[in-house]
Protein backbone atom coordinates (compact mmCIF):
# COMPACT_ATOMS: atom_id res chain seq x y z
CA UNK A 1 0.00 0.00 0.00
CA UNK A 2 1.23 3.71 -0.82
CA UNK A 3 0.67 5.46 2.49
CA UNK A 4 1.39 8.73 3.33
CA UNK A 5 2.15 9.77 7.16
CA UNK A 6 1.68 12.93 8.36
CA UNK A 7 3.24 13.89 11.84
CA UNK A 8 4.56 16.92 13.50
CA UNK A 9 7.60 15.13 15.47
CA UNK A 10 9.18 12.13 14.94
CA UNK A 11 12.52 10.78 16.08
CA UNK A 12 15.32 10.78 15.93
CA UNK A 13 14.92 14.40 13.28
CA UNK A 14 12.86 16.16 16.73
CA UNK A 15 11.19 14.68 19.58
CA UNK A 16 9.55 16.35 22.31
CA UNK A 17 7.02 13.71 23.53
CA UNK A 18 6.12 10.04 23.31
CA UNK A 19 4.55 11.14 19.72
CA UNK A 20 7.71 10.89 18.06
CA UNK A 21 8.79 7.73 18.88
CA UNK A 22 5.80 6.43 17.38
CA UNK A 23 6.42 9.14 14.34
CA UNK A 24 9.86 6.69 14.28
CA UNK A 25 8.80 3.13 15.21
CA UNK A 26 5.44 2.63 13.11
CA UNK A 27 6.53 3.86 9.68
CA UNK A 28 9.87 1.47 9.67
CA UNK A 29 7.45 -1.21 10.45
CA UNK A 30 5.18 -0.38 7.69
CA UNK A 31 8.15 -0.91 5.74
CA UNK A 32 9.16 -3.59 6.89
CA UNK A 33 5.87 -5.09 5.82
CA UNK A 34 6.57 -3.98 2.37
CA UNK A 35 4.52 -1.18 2.23
CA UNK A 36 5.33 2.72 0.61
CA UNK A 37 5.31 4.45 3.19
CA UNK A 38 6.63 7.83 3.43
CA UNK A 39 6.96 10.64 6.14
CA UNK A 40 6.12 14.54 6.34
CA UNK A 41 7.21 17.02 8.56
CA UNK A 42 7.78 20.50 9.22
CA UNK A 43 11.81 21.42 8.93
CA UNK A 44 11.86 23.23 12.46
CA UNK A 45 15.25 25.07 13.04
CA UNK A 46 16.14 22.72 15.61
CA UNK A 47 16.59 19.91 13.28
CA UNK A 48 20.36 19.83 12.32
CA UNK A 49 20.35 19.25 8.22
CA UNK A 50 23.79 18.01 8.23
CA UNK A 51 23.14 14.73 10.59
CA UNK A 52 20.76 13.66 8.44
CA UNK A 53 21.79 13.73 5.03
CA UNK A 54 18.89 16.09 3.86
CA UNK A 55 18.88 16.67 0.60
CA UNK A 56 16.85 19.42 -1.69
CA UNK A 57 14.24 18.45 -3.53
CA UNK A 58 14.16 20.27 -6.76
CA UNK A 59 12.18 22.69 -7.98
CA UNK A 60 10.83 24.35 -4.36
CA UNK A 61 7.13 23.68 -3.94
CA UNK A 62 4.63 26.14 -4.74
CA UNK A 63 1.90 26.03 -2.04
CA UNK A 64 -1.13 27.97 -2.66
CA UNK A 65 -2.73 30.18 0.38
CA UNK A 66 -5.90 31.95 1.04
CA UNK A 67 -8.48 32.38 -1.74
CA UNK A 68 -6.94 34.69 -3.55
CA UNK A 69 -4.79 32.75 -5.17
CA UNK A 70 -1.65 33.76 -3.20
CA UNK A 71 1.32 31.52 -3.97
CA UNK A 72 4.06 30.59 -0.65
CA UNK A 73 6.99 28.63 -1.76
CA UNK A 74 8.55 26.09 0.31
CA UNK A 75 12.20 24.29 0.16
CA UNK A 76 11.44 20.51 0.36
CA UNK A 77 14.21 18.64 1.77
CA UNK A 78 14.14 14.69 2.00
CA UNK A 79 16.48 12.06 4.10
CA UNK A 80 16.55 8.89 4.22
CA UNK A 81 18.46 7.80 7.35
CA UNK A 82 15.65 5.89 9.31
CA UNK A 83 15.22 3.80 6.12
CA UNK A 84 11.48 5.73 5.52
CA UNK A 85 11.93 8.64 2.93
CA UNK A 86 11.41 11.52 4.86
CA UNK A 87 10.28 14.77 3.77
CA UNK A 88 10.44 18.61 5.33
CA UNK A 89 9.00 21.31 4.78
CA UNK A 90 10.89 24.75 5.02
CA UNK A 91 9.58 27.58 5.99
CA UNK A 92 11.28 30.58 8.06
CA UNK A 93 8.10 32.48 8.98
CA UNK A 94 6.59 29.44 10.70
CA UNK A 95 8.93 27.06 11.86
CA UNK A 96 11.77 28.89 11.96
CA UNK A 97 11.62 29.59 15.67
CA UNK A 98 13.24 27.82 18.93
CA UNK A 99 10.59 25.58 20.07
CA UNK A 100 8.20 23.13 18.14
CA UNK A 101 5.10 24.20 20.04
CA UNK A 102 3.47 26.44 21.93
CA UNK A 103 2.94 29.56 19.92
CA UNK A 104 -0.04 31.46 19.81
CA UNK A 105 -0.48 30.97 16.13
CA UNK A 106 0.29 27.29 16.32
CA UNK A 107 -3.08 26.48 14.61
CA UNK A 108 -1.97 28.41 11.64
CA UNK A 109 1.14 26.59 11.42
CA UNK A 110 0.06 23.40 11.43
CA UNK A 111 -2.63 24.28 8.90
CA UNK A 112 -0.02 25.91 6.63
CA UNK A 113 2.30 22.60 7.13
CA UNK A 114 -1.03 20.49 6.14
CA UNK A 115 -1.95 22.76 3.20
CA UNK A 116 1.95 22.27 2.26
CA UNK A 117 1.53 18.59 2.50
CA UNK A 118 -1.14 18.44 0.23
CA UNK A 119 0.37 20.00 -2.56
CA UNK A 120 3.95 18.16 -2.06
CA UNK A 121 1.75 15.00 -3.22
CA UNK A 122 0.54 16.78 -6.18
CA UNK A 123 4.01 17.66 -6.91
CA UNK A 124 5.74 14.51 -6.08
CA UNK A 125 3.16 13.14 -8.74
CA UNK A 126 2.45 10.20 -5.69
CA UNK A 127 -0.76 9.40 -5.10
CA UNK A 128 -1.16 7.62 -1.79
CA UNK A 129 -4.00 4.95 -1.06
CA UNK A 130 -3.91 6.38 2.68
CA UNK A 131 -3.09 9.29 4.28
CA UNK A 132 -2.48 8.55 7.94
CA UNK A 133 -2.67 12.17 9.67
CA UNK A 134 -1.55 12.24 13.81
CA UNK A 135 -3.18 14.34 16.63
CA UNK A 136 -4.88 17.96 16.25
CA UNK A 137 -2.05 19.02 13.98
CA UNK A 138 -2.73 17.23 11.25
CA UNK A 139 -7.05 18.15 11.54
CA UNK A 140 -6.83 20.27 8.85
CA UNK A 141 -6.21 17.34 6.11
CA UNK A 142 -9.34 15.47 6.85
CA UNK A 143 -11.23 18.56 6.64
CA UNK A 144 -9.93 19.68 3.57
CA UNK A 145 -10.21 16.29 1.79
CA UNK A 146 -13.62 16.46 2.51
CA UNK A 147 -15.02 19.37 0.74
CA UNK A 148 -12.28 20.53 -1.67
CA UNK A 149 -10.21 17.73 -1.93
CA UNK A 150 -14.02 15.92 -2.96
CA UNK A 151 -13.83 17.93 -5.85
CA UNK A 152 -10.72 16.76 -6.99
CA UNK A 153 -9.48 13.65 -9.18
CA UNK A 154 -6.45 13.54 -7.75
CA UNK A 155 -6.99 13.64 -3.90
CA UNK A 156 -11.08 12.34 -4.16
CA UNK A 157 -9.58 8.25 -3.98
CA UNK A 158 -7.24 8.80 -1.18
CA UNK A 159 -8.58 6.85 2.12
CA UNK A 160 -8.16 8.43 5.73
CA UNK A 161 -6.98 7.40 9.31
CA UNK A 162 -6.47 9.79 11.93
CA UNK A 163 -5.05 8.89 14.83
CA UNK A 164 -5.70 10.28 18.63
CA UNK A 165 -2.69 10.42 20.65
CA UNK A 166 -3.83 12.70 23.55
CA UNK A 167 -7.86 14.25 23.67
CA UNK A 168 -6.27 16.96 25.57
CA UNK A 169 -4.91 18.51 23.17
CA UNK A 170 -7.20 19.89 20.44
CA UNK A 171 -6.38 23.15 18.76
CA UNK A 172 -8.87 25.39 18.90
CA UNK A 173 -9.04 28.30 16.60
CA UNK A 174 -11.55 30.70 14.98
CA UNK A 175 -12.84 29.88 11.66
CA UNK A 176 -11.29 32.80 10.17
CA UNK A 177 -8.70 30.43 9.11
CA UNK A 178 -10.70 28.14 7.01
CA UNK A 179 -9.98 30.70 4.42
CA UNK A 180 -6.35 30.89 5.04
CA UNK A 181 -6.20 27.34 4.17
CA UNK A 182 -8.06 27.24 1.12
CA UNK A 183 -11.69 26.02 1.95
CA UNK A 184 -14.27 28.34 0.47
CA UNK A 185 -17.26 26.33 1.28
CA UNK A 186 -19.97 26.51 4.19
CA UNK A 187 -18.64 24.41 6.88
CA UNK A 188 -21.18 23.01 9.04
CA UNK A 189 -20.66 23.63 12.94
CA UNK A 190 -19.76 20.13 14.65
CA UNK A 191 -21.68 19.62 17.79
CA UNK A 192 -18.50 19.90 20.25
CA UNK A 193 -17.52 23.01 18.48
CA UNK A 194 -18.61 26.59 19.87
CA UNK A 195 -19.88 29.23 17.79
CA UNK A 196 -17.17 30.20 14.74
CA UNK A 197 -14.81 28.24 16.16
CA UNK A 198 -12.73 25.31 14.53
CA UNK A 199 -11.91 22.14 16.78
CA UNK A 200 -8.72 20.32 14.68
CA UNK A 201 -9.16 17.45 16.71
CA UNK A 202 -12.93 16.93 16.41
CA UNK A 203 -12.25 17.33 12.67
CA UNK A 204 -10.00 14.53 12.48
CA UNK A 205 -12.48 12.07 14.50
CA UNK A 206 -15.15 13.86 12.66
CA UNK A 207 -13.67 13.47 8.08
CA UNK A 208 -11.29 10.73 9.21
CA UNK A 209 -12.58 6.86 7.49
CA UNK A 210 -11.12 5.53 10.60
CA UNK A 211 -9.83 6.66 13.84
CA UNK A 212 -7.82 5.28 16.39
CA UNK A 213 -6.25 5.85 19.63
CA UNK A 214 -3.10 4.37 20.70
CA UNK A 215 -4.51 1.60 23.52
CA UNK A 216 -7.81 -0.25 23.47
CA UNK A 217 -8.19 0.63 26.70
CA UNK A 218 -8.23 4.36 26.00
CA UNK A 219 -10.44 4.14 22.98
CA UNK A 220 -13.20 3.21 25.92
CA UNK A 221 -12.05 5.38 28.28
CA UNK A 222 -12.91 8.37 26.03
CA UNK A 223 -16.08 8.43 25.16
CA UNK A 224 -17.08 8.93 28.87
CA UNK A 225 -16.67 12.66 30.26
CA UNK A 226 -13.98 11.84 32.49
CA UNK A 227 -11.08 11.24 29.77
CA UNK A 228 -13.32 12.47 26.25
CA UNK A 229 -12.45 16.08 27.39
CA UNK A 230 -15.69 17.52 25.72
CA UNK A 231 -15.18 15.23 22.71
CA UNK A 232 -17.23 12.98 23.86
CA UNK A 233 -20.28 12.98 22.05
CA UNK A 234 -18.50 13.52 19.08
CA UNK A 235 -16.79 10.24 19.79
CA UNK A 236 -19.50 7.86 20.41
CA UNK A 237 -21.30 8.66 17.06
CA UNK A 238 -18.43 7.86 15.78
CA UNK A 239 -17.81 4.45 17.68
CA UNK A 240 -18.35 2.33 14.78
CA UNK A 241 -14.87 3.61 13.08
CA UNK A 242 -13.19 3.96 16.31
CA UNK A 243 -11.28 1.21 17.78
CA UNK A 244 -7.48 1.06 19.83
CA UNK A 245 -4.25 -0.25 18.74
CA UNK A 246 -1.40 -0.51 21.08
CA UNK A 247 1.92 1.55 19.86
CA UNK A 248 4.91 -0.58 20.31
CA UNK A 249 8.63 -0.13 21.32
CA UNK A 250 11.52 -0.36 19.06
CA UNK A 251 13.30 -3.82 20.23
CA UNK A 252 16.91 -2.62 18.93
CA UNK A 253 16.57 0.79 20.42
CA UNK A 254 15.84 -0.39 23.58
CA UNK A 255 18.30 -3.20 24.32
CA UNK A 256 19.96 -3.85 27.88
CA UNK A 257 21.86 -6.45 26.11
CA UNK A 258 23.72 -3.23 24.17
CA UNK A 259 22.57 -0.05 25.54
CA UNK A 260 25.94 1.73 25.54
CA UNK A 261 24.18 3.94 27.98
CA UNK A 262 24.68 1.42 30.61
CA UNK A 263 27.00 0.64 33.29
CA UNK A 264 26.22 -3.00 32.83
CA UNK A 265 24.57 -4.98 29.79
CA UNK A 266 22.32 -7.32 31.03
CA UNK A 267 19.32 -10.03 29.68
CA UNK A 268 16.70 -11.67 31.96
CA UNK A 269 20.06 -14.42 32.65
CA UNK A 270 22.23 -12.36 34.14
CA UNK A 271 19.78 -9.85 36.44
CA UNK A 272 22.54 -9.40 38.70
CA UNK A 273 24.53 -7.06 36.80
CA UNK A 274 21.74 -4.62 37.19
CA UNK A 275 22.75 -3.81 40.58
CA UNK A 276 26.45 -2.22 38.72
CA UNK A 277 23.73 0.13 37.03
CA UNK A 278 21.48 0.71 40.49
CA UNK A 279 24.85 1.93 41.75
CA UNK A 280 25.65 4.12 39.22
CA UNK A 281 22.79 5.99 38.95
CA UNK A 282 22.58 6.49 42.85
CA UNK A 283 25.67 8.61 42.45
CA UNK A 284 24.49 10.31 39.46
CA UNK A 285 21.67 11.37 41.60
CA UNK A 286 23.75 12.55 44.58
CA UNK A 287 21.91 9.57 46.59
CA UNK A 288 24.07 7.38 49.00
CA UNK A 289 25.02 3.76 47.24
CA UNK A 290 22.74 1.33 49.16
CA UNK A 291 22.56 -1.66 47.52
CA UNK A 292 19.73 -3.09 49.92
CA UNK A 293 17.21 0.11 49.68
CA UNK A 294 14.70 0.12 46.77
CA UNK A 295 15.07 2.75 44.23
CA UNK A 296 12.61 3.86 42.58
CA UNK A 297 12.56 6.40 39.52
CA UNK A 298 10.00 8.90 37.52
CA UNK A 299 11.03 9.89 34.30
CA UNK A 300 8.95 12.20 31.63
CA UNK A 301 6.77 15.38 32.02
CA UNK A 302 6.21 16.85 34.47
CA UNK A 303 2.69 17.35 33.81
CA UNK A 304 -0.92 17.57 35.37
CA UNK A 305 -1.34 14.10 33.31
CA UNK A 306 2.05 12.28 34.31
CA UNK A 307 0.32 12.53 38.08
CA UNK A 308 2.59 15.30 39.51
CA UNK A 309 -0.03 15.94 42.28
CA UNK A 310 -0.56 12.99 43.42
CA UNK A 311 3.13 12.05 43.74
CA UNK A 312 4.03 15.34 45.40
CA UNK A 313 1.27 14.90 48.18
CA UNK A 314 2.10 11.05 48.48
CA UNK A 315 5.61 12.64 48.77
CA UNK A 316 5.78 12.75 53.06
CA UNK A 317 4.77 9.03 53.38
CA UNK A 318 6.64 7.77 50.27
CA UNK A 319 9.82 8.79 51.41
CA UNK A 320 8.90 7.86 54.77
CA UNK A 321 8.63 4.44 53.93
CA UNK A 322 12.56 4.38 53.52
CA UNK A 323 13.01 4.37 49.88
CA UNK A 324 14.81 6.40 47.55
CA UNK A 325 13.66 7.89 44.52
CA UNK A 326 15.56 9.26 41.21
CA UNK A 327 13.25 11.76 39.08
CA UNK A 328 14.26 13.05 35.90
CA UNK A 329 12.52 15.54 33.72
CA UNK A 330 11.33 18.85 33.16
CA UNK A 331 7.48 19.90 32.88
CA UNK A 332 5.55 23.45 34.28
CA UNK A 333 7.58 25.50 36.83
CA UNK A 334 5.19 24.70 39.67
CA UNK A 335 6.30 21.23 40.11
CA UNK A 336 9.81 21.59 39.05
CA UNK A 337 9.87 24.01 41.87
CA UNK A 338 8.55 21.35 44.67
CA UNK A 339 10.89 18.86 43.30
CA UNK A 340 13.35 20.81 43.18
CA UNK A 341 13.31 21.09 47.42
CA UNK A 342 13.04 17.62 47.75
CA UNK A 343 16.83 16.93 48.14
CA UNK A 344 16.86 18.89 51.32
CA UNK A 345 13.75 17.87 52.55
CA UNK A 346 14.47 13.95 52.21
CA UNK A 347 18.09 14.25 52.02
CA UNK A 348 20.08 11.22 51.21
CA UNK A 349 16.36 9.73 49.76
CA UNK A 350 15.46 12.35 46.61
CA UNK A 351 17.95 12.59 43.72
CA UNK A 352 16.36 15.21 41.36
CA UNK A 353 17.73 16.13 38.02
CA UNK A 354 15.24 18.47 36.46
CA UNK A 355 16.44 17.91 32.53
CA UNK A 356 15.49 16.12 29.33
CA UNK A 357 18.88 13.86 29.51
CA UNK A 358 18.14 10.25 27.94
CA UNK A 359 21.29 8.89 28.57
CA UNK A 360 20.59 9.05 32.14
CA UNK A 361 17.41 8.23 31.57
CA UNK A 362 18.63 4.63 30.41
CA UNK A 363 20.50 4.23 33.42
CA UNK A 364 17.72 4.65 35.60
CA UNK A 365 15.64 2.36 33.39
CA UNK A 366 19.03 -0.03 33.80
CA UNK A 367 19.55 0.26 37.66
CA UNK A 368 15.81 1.79 39.57
CA UNK A 369 13.43 -1.38 41.04
CA UNK A 370 10.38 0.21 40.43
CA UNK A 371 9.04 2.40 38.13
CA UNK A 372 6.40 5.06 38.83
CA UNK A 373 3.92 5.88 36.18
CA UNK A 374 0.89 7.10 38.60
CA UNK A 375 -0.66 9.29 35.10
CA UNK A 376 -4.09 10.45 35.87
CA UNK A 377 -4.49 9.55 32.23
CA UNK A 378 -2.10 7.61 29.83
CA UNK A 379 -3.44 7.27 25.96
CA UNK A 380 -0.49 4.47 26.16
CA UNK A 381 2.62 5.73 27.54
CA UNK A 382 5.63 3.98 26.72
CA UNK A 383 8.24 4.85 29.86
CA UNK A 384 6.30 1.46 31.32
CA UNK A 385 7.20 -0.72 28.52
CA UNK A 386 11.05 0.25 28.66
CA UNK A 387 11.24 0.34 31.95
CA UNK A 388 9.97 -3.78 31.68
CA UNK A 389 12.34 -4.42 29.63
CA UNK A 390 15.19 -3.10 31.26
CA UNK A 391 13.82 -5.06 34.51
CA UNK A 392 12.72 -2.10 36.25
CA UNK A 393 8.97 -3.21 37.72
CA UNK A 394 6.04 -0.27 36.83
CA UNK A 395 4.10 1.13 39.28
CA UNK A 396 1.03 2.14 37.47
CA UNK A 397 -2.49 3.52 37.27
CA UNK A 398 -5.19 1.61 35.85
CA UNK A 399 -5.75 3.83 32.85
CA UNK A 400 -5.33 3.50 29.04
CA UNK A 401 -2.00 1.74 27.38
CA UNK A 402 -0.34 1.46 31.49
CA UNK A 403 -3.43 -0.59 31.70
CA UNK A 404 -3.17 -2.69 28.70
CA UNK A 405 0.47 -3.21 28.79
CA UNK A 406 0.95 -3.94 32.95
CA UNK A 407 -0.44 -6.74 34.77
CA UNK A 408 -0.72 -6.84 38.45
CA UNK A 409 1.57 -9.09 40.51
CA UNK A 410 -1.89 -10.59 41.80
CA UNK A 411 -2.37 -11.84 38.18
CA UNK A 412 -0.31 -15.14 37.16
CA UNK A 413 1.94 -13.82 35.35
CA UNK A 414 2.08 -10.49 36.83
CA UNK A 415 4.75 -7.99 35.72
CA UNK A 416 4.01 -4.65 37.86
CA UNK A 417 2.02 -2.58 40.09
CA UNK A 418 -1.46 -1.17 38.99
CA UNK A 419 -3.48 1.20 41.07
CA UNK A 420 -6.92 2.38 41.29
CA UNK A 421 -8.76 4.43 41.89
CA UNK A 422 -6.60 7.34 41.87
CA UNK A 423 -5.87 8.17 45.03
CA UNK A 424 -2.75 8.73 47.56
CA UNK A 425 -4.30 6.00 49.70
CA UNK A 426 -4.40 3.30 46.61
CA UNK A 427 -1.31 4.65 45.36
CA UNK A 428 0.53 3.68 48.85
CA UNK A 429 -0.82 0.36 48.93
CA UNK A 430 0.48 -0.65 45.71
CA UNK A 431 4.13 1.02 46.56
CA UNK A 432 3.56 -1.15 50.28
CA UNK A 433 2.89 -3.97 48.01
CA UNK A 434 5.79 -3.46 45.62
CA UNK A 435 8.25 -3.16 49.00
CA UNK A 436 6.88 -6.49 50.35
CA UNK A 437 7.78 -8.32 46.78
CA UNK A 438 10.74 -6.76 46.75
CA UNK A 439 11.67 -8.41 50.30
CA UNK A 440 11.04 -11.71 48.73
CA UNK A 441 13.97 -11.76 46.25
CA UNK A 442 13.63 -14.70 44.40
CA UNK A 443 9.79 -13.48 43.98
CA UNK A 444 11.21 -10.36 42.63
CA UNK A 445 13.78 -11.94 40.28
CA UNK A 446 10.55 -13.90 38.53
CA UNK A 447 9.12 -11.36 38.00
CA UNK A 448 11.19 -9.11 36.64
CA UNK A 449 12.02 -11.86 33.88
CA UNK A 450 8.34 -12.34 33.14
CA UNK A 451 9.02 -8.17 32.52
CA UNK A 452 12.01 -8.61 30.17
CA UNK A 453 10.43 -11.67 28.67
CA UNK A 454 6.76 -9.70 26.98
CA UNK A 455 7.13 -8.83 23.35
CA UNK A 456 6.33 -5.18 22.64
CA UNK A 457 7.49 -4.78 19.45
CA UNK A 458 5.86 -2.66 16.38
CA UNK A 459 4.98 -5.21 14.10
CA UNK A 460 2.20 -6.52 16.04
CA UNK A 461 0.82 -3.16 16.20
CA UNK A 462 1.88 -2.28 12.36
CA UNK A 463 -0.48 -5.47 11.34
CA UNK A 464 -2.96 -3.74 13.39
CA UNK A 465 -2.67 -0.68 11.05
CA UNK A 466 -2.84 -2.49 8.04
CA UNK A 467 -5.72 -4.05 8.69
CA UNK A 468 -7.42 -0.39 8.99
CA UNK A 469 -5.99 0.66 6.40
CA UNK A 470 -8.31 -2.15 4.40
CA UNK A 471 -11.33 -0.87 6.04
CA UNK A 472 -10.66 2.71 5.86
CA UNK A 473 -10.11 1.64 1.91
CA UNK A 474 -13.64 0.15 1.90
CA UNK A 475 -15.48 2.63 4.01
CA UNK A 476 -13.83 5.42 1.49
CA UNK A 477 -14.81 3.46 -1.41
CA UNK A 478 -17.94 1.34 -0.63
C1 LIG B 1 1.08 11.03 23.88
C2 LIG B 1 0.41 10.29 25.03
C3 LIG B 1 1.17 9.03 25.41
C4 LIG B 1 1.47 8.19 24.17
C5 LIG B 1 2.17 9.05 23.13
C6 LIG B 1 2.46 8.29 21.85
O1 LIG B 1 2.28 11.59 24.32
O2 LIG B 1 0.30 11.13 26.15
O3 LIG B 1 0.42 8.26 26.31
O4 LIG B 1 2.30 7.12 24.52
O5 LIG B 1 1.36 10.15 22.79
O6 LIG B 1 1.31 7.73 21.28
Amino acid sequence: MRILYVIAEAAPFIKVGGLADVGYGLPRALRAMGHDVRVVLPRYRAIPGSAYDLRPLRPPLPVPLGLAGEIRVVEVEVSETTGVPTYFLWDEGYFGRDRVYGYPDDPQRFIFFCRAALALLRHLDWQPEILHGNDWHTGFLFLWLATVGRRDRFYRPIATVFTIHNMAYQGITGDALLAFGGISEHVDRLEVEPPGHINWLARGIAHADAVNTVSPRYAREILTPEFGFGLEPLLRRRADRLVGILNGLDPEAWDPRTDPALAARFDAETLERRMENKRAAQEAFGLPVREETALFAFIGRLIEQKGLPLLLEAAEALFARGIQMAVLGTGMPEYEAALAAWPDRFPGQAGVRLAHDERLARLLYGGADVFLMPSKFEPCGLGQMIAMRYGALPLVHAVGGLADTVLDIDQEAGTGFVFSPFSVEAFLTAVDRALALYADRPAWRAAQRRAMNRDFSWSASARAYEDLYRRALAWHNP
